[in-house]
């Protein structure tokens, strides 16, 4: 199996070296290949905010770099792992950047079923919204999300008898943890119920299809404009009843803000 690694870190140190942890743990249960994409070796300019991708088709994007094959290679990928290092209580400028000019892929997402993890490094602070970022990036690109790895860089990797061994055991729990659902999934190629977090994105995105005949018609020819996620699925029907609701509020409030 093959496993992308989309890394925002401008250098192969804290979240690379957890990240080769995941990988050994894997290679341990079979024979997986690790691609690692470190998003500043490649081209990747600046949105200049002219909205084609989103309103009509990204094929109309003035900027000629990589942006679209890093998005094969994560197409092409078995599983995929998101990695950035907190700065400034975020994701990286390195990442957002690249996100940036994936938008569209919200829209119309094309990572479909594709198991992702999330990990993140941190001297110590900004974990949650950084966490929460990244999973909903995986998320609203459409992924089947198996968990996050958070660690606090210095905990882990620093032997100091500052640091308590604790912290370290229970990282390295979460590593073999993770690894081993992270190989599954990929194995089991399975379709899990989605959340009610799932649910609410893929209601909210699919509210952007009212607003524009893009997405409109991305979404009318998967037949998921009648679905109630991705794939088909039973929900149960607490879920179910959710994801209606949603489904009608959205409706109204589209409608309401083009005919006011
Ligand atoms: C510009 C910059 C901003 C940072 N901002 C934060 C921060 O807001 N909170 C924090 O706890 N750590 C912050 N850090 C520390 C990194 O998140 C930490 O060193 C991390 O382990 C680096 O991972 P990497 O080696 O994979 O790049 C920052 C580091 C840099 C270089």
């Amino acid at each position: 199996m093959n496993i992308a690694v989309l890394s925002g870190s401008p250098r192969r140190k804290d979240s690379y070296s957890v990240i080769k942890r995941i990988e050994e743990k894997m290679n341990a249960t079979g024979d997986v290949a690790f691609e690692y994409l470190k998003i500043n070796e490649y081209n990747v300019k600046e949105c200049l905010g002219c909205l084609q991708c989103i309103i009509k088709s990204e094929k109309l994007c003035p900027l000629k770099d990589d942006v679209s094959a890093i998005l094969d290679k994560l197409k092409k990928a078995d599983g995929l792992i998101f990695a950035s290092p907190v700065y400034a209580i975020s994701i990286t400028g390195t990442m957002k950047k690249l996100v940036d000019r994936l938008s569209y892929v919200f829209h119309r997402p094309e990572l479909i079923l594709k198991p992702a993890l999330t990990v993140v490094t941190t001297y110590g602070g900004g974990v949650r919204p950084t966490q929460k970022y990244l999973k909903m990036m995986a998320t609203g690109w459409g992924c089947n999300y198996k968990g996050d790895l958070s660690v606090a860089s210095p905990r882990y990797f620093d032997n100091s008898e500052y640091y308590s061994k604790k912290y370290k055991r229970e990282i390295d729990s979460k590593i073999n943890t993770l690894a081993n659902r992270f190989y599954q999934s990929v194995v089991e190629k399975n379709r899990p119920v989605p959340s009610l977090y799932e649910l609410y994105l893929f209601q909210g995105f699919k509210g952007k299809s009212y607003a524009s005949k893009a997405d409109y018609d991305f979404w009318k020819e998967r037949n998921w404009l009648e679905s109630d996620y991705y794939y088909e699925v039973k929900l149960n029907p607490l879920k179910k009843l959710f994801a209606n609701t949603l489904e009608w509020l959205i409706k109204k409030a589209f409608e309401r803000y083009y005919k006011s």
